[in-house]
C-alpha cells in the first residue's frame, strides 16, 4: 500500500479524478438501470458497489492520500457511492415490485373454475359393519363362504327343510326368477332371488368335509315395500359351524364372544324359543341393550331409546342344525352336530349408529354416509 505523501496530488491518482469517480458512477447507475431482473441486478451490484467494484478500489487509494486532500477526494468518492447505493436500493425496490405484481397475476387462483377433483370415496357403512362382524369368526379360525344371489329354490328352501307347501315360499315373500317347483309341470327346482344367507349353509356342507366353520355375507331379498323398517334389498351374516359334539353351549359361547367383540366386555345374549324349519331347536337370539345394559328395565327415571326399556335387542335366529339339513346334504348326523345363525346387517346398523329410516341406508346420499368415516 502507498505511504502518505505530502507532494501527493489527488487529481494526478488517475483513479480518483473526478471525471473517473462520474464516469465509475455513471457507469454503475447505467448498469442498474440496464438490469432487467433481480439476478441481473445482483451481478451489477457485485460489479459496481461490491468490494472489488472500481468505486471501492478508488476509495482505498484515499487512504494513501496527504491530509490535505483526502477531504476533498473522500467527498467526491462519498458521493459518487452514495448516489450508487441509492440508485441500487431504488432498482431493487422497483424490480421485486415487478415480480410481485407479475407473480400476482402468474400464480392467481381461479377459485370460479370447474372443479374436477373427485374426493376419495369410502365404503358404505353396511360393507364396513358386515366386515366387522366376518373379522370376529375369521379371527376364530372360521372361513367366509358365498354363494349366488340367484339361488336355486332347493337351496334355499328344499335343502333347509321347508316343506313344499311353507308360507315362505309363497310369491308374497319370495321373488321367483323361474316359477316355483312344478309350476311347469316338469317337476324341476325353481329360481329364486336368495330370500336368507342360509341356502350357504348347505352349499357349505356339500363342498366340504366336516369339520365346518364358515362365515357367510351377503345381500338378501324378500317382497318388502321400502319403508322406515324394511327394505326388499338387505344384508345378512349367515354363521354355520359341524363338528363332532358341537351343542347349545357351543352357540351361547360363540355368540356371546362375538357381541363382546363388537360391543365390549360385559355384554351378553340370551336365547328364547323359535321355530325354524332347518335347526332344532331353533331360537330367537338377544343380546344385552348395549347402551342401558339391562338398567332400563322397570327403571321410569333412565328410560333407554336404544332398547324401548326392553334391556334387549333381537339379533336373529340360531339353532342346532336339523339332521334333516345334515342328511340333505351328505353329512352323518350320528356323528356330527352342527349351530346355525343368521342376522341382518341393517337393523344391527340402525340399533348401533341409531338410524331411525332403514331408507337411508339404501338412497346413496353422502351426507348420511360420511358421519361413519372414510374407512376404505
Ligand atoms: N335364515 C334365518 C332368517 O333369515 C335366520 C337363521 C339362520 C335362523 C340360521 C337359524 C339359523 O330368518
Amino acid at each position: 500500500m502507498s505511504a502518505p505523501n505530502k507532494s501527493y496530488d489527488p487529481v494526478e491518482v488517475e483513479a480518483l479524478k473526478p471525471e473517473a469517480i462520474e464516469r465509475m458512477r455513471d457507469e454503475a447507475l447505467a448498469a442498474f438501470a440496464a438490469a432487467d431482473s433481480l439476478d441481473a441486478l445482483q451481478e451489477a451490484k457485485v460489479a459496481h458497489s461490491g468490494g472489488t467494484s472500481p468505486l471501492a478500489l478508488a476509495n482505498r487509494e484515499i487512504g494513501a492520500l496527504p491530509p490535505h486532500a483526502k477531504a476533498e477526494a473522500g467527498k467526491r468518492v462519498g458521493m459518487a457511492r452514495g448516489a450508487v447505493n441509492k440508485a441500487l436500493t431504488a432498482r431493487q425496490a422497483e424490480l421485486e415490485a415487478e415480480r410481485d405484481a407479475r407473480m400476482l397475476v402468474e400464480e392467481a387462483v381461479d377459485v370460479t373454475l370447474p372443479y374436477d377433483r373427485v374426493p376419495a370415496g369410502a365404503r358404505h357403512p353396511l360393507t364396513t359393519m358386515m366386515e366387522r362382524v366376518a373379522d370376529v369368526f375369521v379371527s376364530m379360525g372360521y372361513e367366509i363362504a358365498e354363494g349366488p344371489e340367484v339361488e336355486a329354490e332347493w337351496f334355499n328352501f328344499d335343502a333347509l327343510n321347508f316343506t313344499p307347501d311353507h308360507p315362505a315360499r309363497q310369491m308374497q315373500d319370495t321373488f321367483f326368477v323361474q316359477g316355483p317347483k312344478g309350476s311347469d309341470g316338469d317337476g324341476e327346482s325353481g329360481v329364486v332371488l336368495r330370500t336368507h344367507t342360509s341356502p350357504v349353509q348347505a352349499r357349505s356342507l356339500l363342498d366340504r368335509e366336516p369339520p365346518v366353520y364358515v362365515v357367510c355375507p351377503g345381500r338378501v331379498f324378500r317382497t318388502d315395500e321400502l319403508d322406515a323398517t324394511h327394505t326388499p334389498v338387505f344384508h345378512q351374516i349367515e354363521l354355520l359351524a359341524v363338528d363332532e359334539g358341537l351343542t347349545m353351549a357351543d352357540l351361547k359361547g360363540t355368540m356371546d364372544h362375538m357381541v363382546q367383540s363388537l360391543f365390549g366386555p360385559e355384554m351378553t345374549t340370551r336365547l328364547r324359543p323359535n321355530y325354524f324349519p332347518f335347526t332344532e331347536p331353533s331360537a330367537e337370539m338377544d343380546m344385552l341393550c348395549y347402551v342401558c345394559k339391562g338398567e332400563s328395565v322397570g327403571n321410569p327415571d333412565r328410560p333407554c331409546r336404544t332398547c324401548s326399556s326392553e334391556g334387549w335387542i333381537e339379533l336373529g335366529g340360531c339353532g342346532m342344525v336339523n339332521p334333516r339339513v345334515l342328511i340333505a346334504c351328505g353329512v352323518d348326523p350320528e356323528k356330527y352336530s352342527g349351530f346355525a345363525f343368521g342376522f341382518g346387517i341393517e337393523r344391527m346398523l340402525m340399533f348401533r349408529h341409531n338410524v331411525e329410516d332403514m331408507r337411508d341406508m339404501v338412497e346413496g346420499d353422502v351426507r348420511f354416509t360420511r358421519p361413519f368415516g372414510m374407512e376404505i
